[in-house]
């Protein structure tokens, strides 16, 4: 059966950032994120008898590389719960604003762990989904659903998955700074492993985090942005540290993410509610409230080109489509 599903993007503001399980991809702490309208992923699944293999078609592109095998290798898993042994054609675009700096594998993976489910005949409900996502990549857990959404971590496969906290339909807003659009240089596969594995400051980083989410969540009821901005912005900086402090030390910043990030606090300064937020790479992620963006965008086009600016809004679920991708 031919199946397509689309799924959006979303931002952390609690961190996922080291595994306890690299095979069943387990994180060490639980994360909480919100998943944003800025950018999506549509991907269709349909099994095919002439295939050998599957054939993963990206943005008009046939891959065959090493993100054709990653696909290929989480195919596997789906088809090892289905009853069908057939390789797959997989049709995937992204669409994202130029110069987003948004990274693709949480849509991506979400989107296809949607559609495979459905193509293959297994379990297409919201957990089975997002388990079933975590397997291609660990954030694309939370891309399953909609506004904010934690991630639990859980201690199996069975266990550790999301669940929505919040429909996040307020005016909150993420506007992204792409300070530089280059594949970053360390992946964070690797950078978390090292970061577990060398930092000093990982354990505290992993028992701040659990705190950091006791605090966020009535905060996100309350809509109470100036503390989740603050926790959020800390927490950020931590896993940050921790990469710093791991051996060899890395560091994902650039001058143009040092730079965003003191006019957030420069802005704060004068009194608008604007806090960041930083993945594995230079980008920078404001969080702000809809009646803020105007002054804050104005700011920030003195330091940055205007098209590396996006404003996002909180996004929806994951969703299936009826028309070819
Ligand atoms: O899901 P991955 O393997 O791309 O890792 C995501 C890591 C961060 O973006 C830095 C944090 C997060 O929770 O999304």
């Amino acid at each position: 059966m031919h199946a397509a599903a689309r799924a959006y993007t979303n931002i952390a503001l609690i961190k996922y950032w080291g595994k306890k399980d690299e095979q069943l991809i387990l994180p060490m702490n639980s994360s909480l994120s919100l998943t944003i309208d800025a950018f999506y992923t549509e991907t269709s699944v349909e099994p095919q008898k002439e295939l050998h293999e599957d054939e993963v078609i990206m943005d008009g592109t046939n891959l065959s590389d090493a993100s054709a095998a990653k696909i290929s290798r989480f195919m596997d898993l789906v088809r090892e719960k289905s009853a069908s042994r057939l390789f797959a054609r997989i049709v995937t675009r992204n669409h994202v604003p130029v110069a987003s700096g948004f990274a693709s594998s949480a849509s991506g993976f979400a989107a296809l762990s949607a559609a495979a489910s459905r193509a293959y005949g297994i379990d297409c409900a919201k957990t089975a989904l997002s388990r079933l996502a975590r397997r291609g990549s660990g954030s694309a857990s939370r891309s399953i659903y909609g506004g904010f959404v934690k991630w639990m971590k859980g201690s199996d496969d069975a266990s550790s998955y999301a669940v929505p906290v919040d429909s996040a339909e307020w005016p909150i807003r993420l506007i992204s700074i792409a300070v530089n659009r280059q594949i970053k240089k360390l992946s964070s596969r690797e950078g978390m492993k090292r970061t577990v594995e060398t930092s000093p400051f990982y354990p505290v980083w992993v028992e701040a985090g659990e705190k950091d989410l006791d605090r966020i969540e009535p905060a996100i009821r309350r809509q109470y942005l100036e503390e989740i901005g603050k926790i959020a912005e800390a927490n950020a900086l931590r896993m940050h540290a921790a990469m710093l402090t791991a051996d060899p030390p890395f560091m994902y910043w650039e001058e143009g993410t040092i730079t965003a990030m003191k006019r957030a606090i420069h802005l704060r300064e004068q009194g608008i509610a604007c806090y960041f937020t930083i993945d594995a790479g230079p980008n920078v992620k404001l969080l702000c409230s809809e009646k803020d963006v105007g002054h804050i965008l104005e700011d920030l086009a003195k330091f940055f080109p205007t098209d590396a600016l996006i404003v996002a809004r909180p996004g929806p679920g994951v969703e299936y489509i009826d028309r070819p991708v």
